[in-house]
């Protein structure tokens, strides 16, 4: 907190009036099921986005990022929020303040803002649906905009879509602007009905290891995903009466495979039907403390992103395989794969042969430290106390 408000200080000669944080996030499980009508059960996390802003007199923007200082401060006004390839990060911002004016509300005036992210970019723990709903949240919270944090969840993916050009799905926006502390969101994506459940932070502990191979969504297969999947549903409605593909339990899987065209596709609606499931079977088994099905279930949900959806990579394995040597009941790829980050189920008296085991064994193939980090379920996106 002291850092962000030194910075900003330093880069406008002035004092921030108010401070944020816009946390990153972790999916336990359902794992590409959220643009097709699944479930999924992501919590907020430790890691995130630190802001100091002030609001101006006109209508001009100036953002800093200390995580880019090479690119200085980056001005642009509200008069003209079009993608500017100059204004890089920056745009993130254009496309959300835009977003406000498309749904009739109108932003009197500009600001200042400094901002200083822990998150790895490109770690797969959502910095970019954390920057969105962090500026949407500022400017709700400053013009008392009318607006519900699924509004901003739906504000911050539709800028996504539109604006940025990758066609995520709804669950990191939304976790980002519902998150609680101590619990993840089970989220249904068809109807957007979502209910908390409780994480027992006292038996286990999430760890992350940060693969460092970065992928931008954007240049990844994740859009070619999408696209597979919506040729998947316009099949499948041929011959059921259905939605979206996840309406699908995972035993309709032998009635409706022969309808699709080729391996690939089969394969993929075989990951979402099942993906879907574990959903449920993990929250089951959260709640009555079977952490040995918990850590199966992450287990089987790699297996399945590896083989079937086809999105992990070979760090991506490698750091799941040493996860698992290293004592992790299981372990995973998150988010939208071919880079990003794993996450590990570890029990709590495991922790520090966990990590003791993993850094030998990651020392000896990489010869260099792991990137380790251990996340706690946090609130959303919120106003901080200076
Ligand atoms: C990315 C997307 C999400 C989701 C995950 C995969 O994080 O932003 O919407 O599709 O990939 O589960």
């Amino acid at each position: 907190m002291s850092d962000i408000k030194r910075i900003f200080y330093e880069k406008f000669g002035r004092e921030a009036d108010s401070f944020y944080f816009s946390p990153g996030r972790v999916n336990i499980i359902g794992e590409h099921t959220d643009y097709n009508g699944g479930q999924v059960l992501p919590f907020c996390i430790n890691l995130g986005i630190y802001a100091a802003v002030r609001f101006r007199e006109d209508t001009n923007v100036l953002i800093y990022s200390d995580n880019f200082s090479n690119l200085g401060i980056i001005e642009f006004s509200l008069d003209n929020l079009d993608f500017r390839i100059e204004r890089d990060f920056a745009n993130y911002a254009c496309g959300i303040l835009r977003e406000f004016g498309k749904r009739g509300f109108s932003i009197k005036s500009g600001f200042e803002l400094a901002i200083y992210s822990d998150l790895p970019v490109g770690g797969g723990l959502s910095s970019s649906a954390a920057f969105l709903d962090l500026i949407g949240k500022i400017v709700i919270d400053r013009f008392g905009f009318d607006l519900s944090n699924t509004d901003l969840a739906w504000m911050s993916k539709t800028t996504e879509n539109e604006y940025i050009g990758v066609s995520c799905g709804i669950m990191d926006q939304f976790i980002i602007a519902n998150g609680k502390k101590g619990n993840a969101i089970r989220l249904h994506t068809d109807t957007m009905d979502y209910e908390y459940v409780p994480i027992p932070e006292t038996d286990f502990q999430f760890i992350l290891i940060n693969s460092n191979v970065t992928r931008k969504l954007t240049e990844s297969k994740y859009n070619e995903r999408q696209r597979e999947t919506q040729a998947i549903l316009r099949e499948l409605q041929k011959h059921v009466p259905i939605n979206n593909i996840c309406d699908l339990a995972p035993e309709d899987y032998k009635i409706y495979e022969r309808y699709l065209f080729g391996m690939n596709l089969k394969r993929r609606l075989l990951h979402l039907l099942n993906e879907n499931h574990r959903v449920t079977e993990t929250i089951f088994a959260i709640a009555e403390n079977d952490y040995t099905s918990l850590g199966q279930l992450i287990n089987e949900s790699h297996e399945s992103l590896k083989n079937l959806y086809q999105v992990s990579s070979e760090k991506l394995d490698e750091l799941v395989d040493l996860g698992r040597k290293a004592g992790s009941l299981g372990s995973r790829m998150i988010g939208g794969g071919f880079g990003g980050s794993t996450l590990n189920v570890v029990l709590r008296q495991d922790i520090e042969t966990f990590i003791q085991r993993f850094t030998e064994m990651y020392q000896k193939e990489y010869n260099q430290d792991p990137i380790i980090y251990l996340v706690e379920a946090t609130d959303g996106v919120r106003k901080i106390n200076d």
